[in-house]
């Protein structure tokens, strides 16, 4: 077995099991800004990565792939419906996405999580050499730092949360919240996007450990940045997450990106403004609001549809979980109304894909396009708007992005929006549309200061130097 030195812990590997009808099976690329952002650092340093395959009820052994070694651990399909569709994407993700949608609080969903916790830990502690250093990844495993840390005491242990932290208030409403932040100070290092999360976390510590010296965890006190657990520091910090940007920026260069911008805007008939938006199917993107907008732009005439074309790429994402299912059926409710109203034989003013593509086909769209529409109500981050930014070595393109975005933070060159002021991204919206084009080339070439320096490659060193096991730059 392995004794790997490095060890990244995810819900979900950097690859997907695809078993097709006939039974023939292959891997794919697992969705979503975690794999994209983790996958190219860890290749580099030929750690190993435990996480599920993508598919209920499959064994498969570790296997190496390109010096990476992929451990994956089975769920069973109940636990796919209880620990993942349930207690992950029906309890956490909205409660830690401002309960967008309302969460779902289930007592078998938790127990289920428990369980699936415990599983990946174990797998971690067979996996992790002595004293190496494991980094666990995301809400969906907020309880393995804790679990790890008692099956092998000699580990690193890092924590990253890729996906916001709520306000105390929100979280207070867990029934199972002591458990989480129990789950999490097993770490030595809790990391998220935004210093607002890490006061958050801190405040929680302080509060919910700190009120129950009958559980064990007596003597828990706060400082700024640190919880002491016992004789054990834990430290918390702000680590904003991005993208292998050098990467994009040389694909985007390429004649094969370019010629393939250049197809997609004939597709569409040379129009005007190409406007795009990328994203997982979900609630929390704001793809029904950025849509109403263009509409009610198009109906107030201040929009031609002669003039535009509007392109959503949206990738499939947990679609046995109800709130996505309905999602889904508005959003192509509304395409359909905005093209029954605007259309042209052949000539959609709205392109909606309900599709995956990959990262070439990805790099030509956002070449392809004038106005990036990034419209969260609430994002950890947001890696789309950054690998927009990274592909427009043309200081072409304009990015209207929401408040809410983590992202927002850094990116303060677009055009920001609050999302739930509908006439706010109406005005963003037409204003980024007819761009004086040398206004937008100042905007673009500030975004890419702060892209091209900030790379996941330097996040991933910033959270690992501070976890103790990097060097220092
Ligand atoms: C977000 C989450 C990831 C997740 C991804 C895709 O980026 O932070 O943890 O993997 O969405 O979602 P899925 O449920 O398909 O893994």
């Amino acid at each position: 077995s392995t004794a790997a030195e490095f060890v990244v812990v995810a819900n979900r590997l950097p690859v997907d099991l695809d078993r097709s009808a006939d039974g023939t099976q292959r891997w794919t690329a697992s969705p979503g800004g975690l794999v994209s952002a983790l996958e190219p650092f860890l290749r580099s340093r030929k750690g190993a990565w435990v996480g599920w395959p993508g598919v209920p009820d499959v064994e498969v052994d570790e296997f190496s792939d390109d010096g990476l070694v992929l451990h994956p651990v089975t769920l069973s399909s109940e636990e796919v419906t209880d620990y993942y569709e349930g207690f992950s994407n029906a309890t956490l993700w909205p409660l830690y996405h401002d309960v967008v949608a309302r969460p779902v609080f289930d007592r078998a969903w938790w127990d289920s999580y428990v369980k699936v916790n415990r599983r990946f830990a174990e797998a971690s502690a067979k996996v992790a050499g002595e004293g190496a250093v494991v980094w666990v990844q995301d809400y969906q495993l907020q309880l393995v730092p804790s679990m790890l840390r008692e099956l092998r005491p000699d580990l690193r242990i890092g924590f990253f949360l890729h996906i916001p932290f709520p306000p105390v208030e929100l979280f207070m409403q867990l029934p199972w919240r002591a458990e989480i932040v129990r789950g999490l100070i097993g770490a030595d290092l809790v990391g998220f996007h935004r210093p607002g999360g890490a006061q958050n976390f801190l405040w929680l510590a302080r509060q919910l450990i700190g009120l129950e010296p009958s559980r064990g965890a007596v003597g828990v006190r706060s400082r700024p940045g640190v919880v002491q657990v016992g004789d054990r520091t834990v430290r918390v910090g702000a680590f904003p997450i991005s993208i292998d940007a050098a990467g994009l920026d040389t694909l985007a260069r390429t004649k094969k990106v370019a010629d393939r911008a250049a197809e997609i805007r004939r597709d569409l008939g040379n129009p005007k403004t190409v406007l795009l938006g990328v994203d997982r199917l979900d609630y929390t993107k704001g793809i029904d609001l950025r849509l109403q907008a263009f509409h009610e732009l198009l109906q107030e005439d201040r929009v031609k549809p002669e003039d535009v074309a509007f392109i959503q790429l949206a990738t499939p994402s947990r679609e046995r979980v109800e709130h996505y299912q309905r999602m889904r059926g508005e959003i192509e409710q509304m395409v359909g109304r905005i093209n029954g109203e605007f259309a042209r034989v052949g000539h959609p003013v709205v392109h909606y894909l309900h599709q995956s593509v990959d990262r070439t086909e990805l790099a030509a769209f956002f070449s392809a396009a004038d106005v990036m529409v990034v419209t969260p109500l609430r994002d950890g981050m947001n890696l789309v708007c950054k690998e927009y930014v990274a592909c427009r070595h043309d200081l072409g393109g304009t990015l209207v992005l929401s408040e809410f975005a983590g992202a927002a933070a850094e990116l303060s060159s677009a055009f920001l929006v609050n999302p739930h002021d509908l006439d706010g991204v109406k005005s963003a919206l037409a204003a980024a549309i007819t761009l004086d084009p040398a206004e937008g080339r100042r905007r673009m070439r500030a975004l890419r200061r702060q892209v091209l320096t900030h790379d996941v490659d330097r996040w991933a060193r910033s959270f690992l130097e501070a976890l103790g096991s990097e060097p220092s730059a």
